[in-house]
């Protein structure tokens, strides 16, 4: 459900996108065409523009990233790009649609990465484990590997289950349908397919020890 949401929220913002580099290219191009475009597609382009929000929104209630900062880059860019392309495409002034558009264009990456200078997080926890994992002991190496990658979904622990994940610690899964899901990911959850692993096994057995 709580992916099928982001799938929406990220297909919607998609289209916005494209409609409104559309709109852009007609600012600049051929404004008649432009007025009967947005007149005769109000309705449309209301749909997406609900749609792009309301997902937004419910998904922002249940999201584990609401204290990250690309998280708040995101939210309070937002609120100050939609009001510019608004007023651009109302009082059809090309410099502020052309800045809002570059800004919803940095704003989808930053959503994609994770990260406000689109620095991969998955990169940035990749080259993190490689470097604090050096621990002789399985079950500190999970703890760290859980710290690190796990907690802010599943919680320290292991009972926060957001997206609706199950508590770990009533998990009925098997050690290597465990090691499948972390490597494969489900749902929201994602993959860990870069984990070595020896890394999977030690947060598994990591995961097991949480009561
Ligand atoms: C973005 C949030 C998120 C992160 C990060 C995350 N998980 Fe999950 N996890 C989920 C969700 C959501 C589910 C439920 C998936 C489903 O069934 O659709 C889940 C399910 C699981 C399950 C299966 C529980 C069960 O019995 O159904 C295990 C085990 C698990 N996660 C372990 C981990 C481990 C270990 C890590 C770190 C390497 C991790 N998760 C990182 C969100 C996350």
């Amino acid at each position: 459900m709580m992916s099928l949401l982001l799938k929406l929220h990220i297909f919607t913002s998609f289209i916005f996108i494209l409609l409104m580099l559309y709109k852009l290219i007609l600012l600049f191009s051929n404004k008649e065409k432009l007025a009967t475009f947005l007149s005769k597609n109000r309705a449309y382009n209301t749909v997406i523009d609900s749609l792009m929000l309301l997902s937004g929104i419910i998904a922002l209630f249940f999201s584990p990233a609401l204290k990250e900062s690309w998280f708040i880059v995101k939210i309070i860019l937002f609120m100050i790009l939609l009001p510019l392309a608004i007023i651009g495409f109302k009082k059809q002034k090309p410099l502020l649609v052309v800045i809002s558009f570059i800004g919803f264009v940095y704003l989808y990456g930053i959503s994609e990465t994770k990260s406000p200078v689109f620095r991969s997080a998955r990169s940035m926890l990749k080259k993190q484990i490689q470097q604090d994992i050096e621990v002789s002991d399985p079950i500190a190496e999970g703890k760290k590997i859980y710290t690190l990658t796990c907690q802010r979904c599943h919680g320290e622990d292991g009972n926060m289950g957001v997206y609706g994940a199950k508590k770990l610690s009533e998990s009925k899964l098997s050690d290597a349908e465990k090691m499948k899901l972390i490597s494969e990911g489900k749902g929201v959850m994602p993959n860990y397919s870069f984990m070595p692993e020896e890394n999977v096994k030690a947060v598994v057995d990591y995961v097991n020890t949480l009561k």
